[in-house]
């Protein structure tokens, strides 16, 4: 299979073919999902949850990051695989630079980062130091002791047109991919219509130009919570190709997720 890029996944945004991806923390996996056709992998900070086990992704380092996304790119040689920073590692520009090196030296084509308008020199510098950036706006889970917990962000009026506006501010400092999560899907889709980078949503509606899962949501590994966004594909599936097979056709064909998988404004 060709390698994916970041061009291929703006392709398919142009033309309305749905980008399906997932987290992907080890070889194993990586090389099941590259079988079935996920179109890209992102090693989240959510390892901080699925691997590790602690109830933010505030342990996560660098470093853990790194180890993974080596993992990763040795199962899936071709894959588009983008690493997460982790929280506090672009705190400032600089900083952001010498972290993501280590990210991309380890095998990611691309980072990602969580924020709005304070991440847009940051983003600039990046860039134009040859990294590639995905943001990620709505449920920011590394402020989570800002916020209170893990809620739906973006339902007032004034939340939602600051949101639409930050992310045109982050496409225009050069992001090429933007994470979407937990927003209404009103507000998914007028920043998907509105934008000419691809949104890949997370418990943010249907109408993204594409969806992401953390793996072990998707097979059902994580019983003692299950956000409302979430759908088992292993139970219906019976095996993990299956299951990821039946994602990525769900996704494309848009009957993933649907509305009881989707906040209201
Ligand atoms: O860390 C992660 O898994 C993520 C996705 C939920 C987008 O950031
Ligand atoms: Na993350």
């Amino acid at each position: 299979m060709a390698a994916t890029t970041i061009a291929k996944l703006a392709k398919m945004k142009a033309e309305g073919e749905k980008i399906a991806s997932l987290t992907a923390y080890d070889a194993s996996f990586a090389r099941l999902f590259a079988e079935q056709g996920i179109d890209f992998m992102l090693v989240g900070d959510s390892l901080g949850n699925t691997i590790l086990g602690a109830s933010s992704t505030l342990p996560v380092t660098t470093e853990n990051i790194a180890y993974h996304t080596q993992a990763v790119r040795n199962g899936a040689p071709q894959a588009f695989v983008i690493a997460d920073m982790p929280f506090m590692s672009y705190a400032t520009p600089t900083q952001a630079c010498e972290e993501a090196a280590k990210l991309m030296r380890a095998g990611a084509n691309m980072v990602k980062l969580e924020g709005g308008d304070w991440l847009l020199d940051t983003i600039r510098m990046l860039v134009e130091r040859s990294v590639p950036v995905c943001a990620h706006l709505g449920l920011l889970p590394q402020s989570v002791n800002v916020l209170g917990g893990y809620k739906v962000q973006g339902k007032e009026a004034s939340a939602a047109d600051n949101t639409v506006r930050q992310a045109m501010a982050l496409q225009e400092a050069g992001a090429q991919l933007l994470v979407l999560e937990c927003v209404p899907t009103s507000l998914a889709q007028r920043i998907s219509e509105k934008l000419t980078i691809p949104t890949i949503g997370i418990g943010a509606g249907p109408e993204c130009d594409g969806q992401i899962l953390v793996m072990h949501d998707m097979f059902g590994l994580n019983s003692d919570y299950l956000p409302k966004f979430v759908k088992n594909f292993l139970a219906e599936a019976g095996d993990l190709s299956t299951a990821v097979q039946q994602y990525v056709q769900q996704v494309k064909e848009g009957s993933f997720p649907g509305p009881e998988h989707s906040f209201k404004g």
